[in-house]
């Protein structure tokens, strides 16, 4: 597939956020996950990539950052007694909030799912809540957030926690673009943060890297940076399977090819 980005004539978003804090330079094991398009498999991916690092030995905290519609955990199948709507009301703390998923091996801050989004909470309360998550990093060897899909200023906040940022996206036209969308507003209010790229649902490892370039082509041409691509996760049906028997594809279907690809980008990262 041989998509063509539009052309770039988007203003350019002038940033907004308050520039370096304490923040950024505390997240550096910190990966949030994002991708402009909703239902690209952030949330999937992100469960996967927090499993496998567990897998590896790895103390891995999996925060749940989709403000809107949460579902870290339908898609694990918990049923959390205290989750981000309890800290944002102030009745615990994040910490309080954590709890240990024993089939994956790793700990889980569940989002508000269920009972009204946190879409609205004031963007300092948030911000509170990333430096609250930057602290609680600093005793896991990595934490993933699964961020909303988007663009608004709430998950560039809290994608602010972290130190590397992974945009997910599939070949799907409008997900590319979404996925420049993201690339371009973060770069543009964090210059020389550490974005990458990960392709995900590809039909083909060949077609997945086909449109990595589409996409790597696009940042060069109006952008002037190039996001490395972190991997390639190929499409499987065995996915939604686990998704739907709210089980980790790592332990209903480990030989999937997708879960294995997981593994790979895993390894990768940790042999940075
Ligand atoms: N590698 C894959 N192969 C096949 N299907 C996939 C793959 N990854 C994700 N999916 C499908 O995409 C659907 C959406 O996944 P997921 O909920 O993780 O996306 P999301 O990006 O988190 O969505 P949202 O933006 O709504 O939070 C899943 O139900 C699953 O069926
Ligand atoms: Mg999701």
């Amino acid at each position: 597939m041989s998509t063509q980005l539009p052309n770039d004539q988007t203003q350019m978003m002038a940033p907004s956020l308050a520039p370096g804090s304490s923040v950024r330079s505390r997240g550096r094991n910190v990966l949030a996950v994002a991708s402009g398009k909703g239902g690209v498999g952030k949330t999937w991916f992100s469960i996967t990539l927090a499993h496998a690092l567990a897998l590896r030995g790895r103390k891995t905290l999996l925060f749940d950052g989709d403000l809107g519609l949460a579902n870290v955990d339908i898609q694990l199948g918990l049923m959390p007694q205290l989750d981000l709507g309890s800290v944002v009301t102030g009745k615990v703390t994040l910490t309080q909030a954590c709890s240990h998923y024993e089939r994956g091996g790793f700990d889980v801050i569940a989002g508000r799912s269920g009972s009204g989004s946190l879409a609205n909470i004031p963007l300092s309360r948030l911000q509170l809540m990333a430096e609250d998550l930057s602290m609680m990093a600093t005793a896991y060897h990595k934490v993933i957030i699964d961020l909303g899909a988007g663009v608004e200023k709430s998950v560039r906040q809290l994608a602010r926690a972290a130190g590397t940022i992974l945009v997910v996206t599939s070949d799907e036209p409008t997900s590319l673009t979404d996925a420049y969308a993201f690339i371009k507003v973060t770069a543009l209010e964090r210059p020389g943060a550490d974005i990458r790229v990960v392709v995900n649902a590809a039909n083909s490892t060949r077609e997945g890297e086909r449109t990595y370039a589409t996409l790597r082509k696009a940042c060069e041409g109006f952008l002037k940076f190039s996001p490395p691509l972190v991997g390639i996760v190929r499409r499987d049906m065995r996915v939604r399977e686990a998704i739907r028997n709210q089980t980790p594809i790592l332990i209903r279907s480990p030989n999937a090819e997708a879960a294995m690809d997981v593994e790979t980008i895993a390894d990768k990262l940790l042999a940075e």
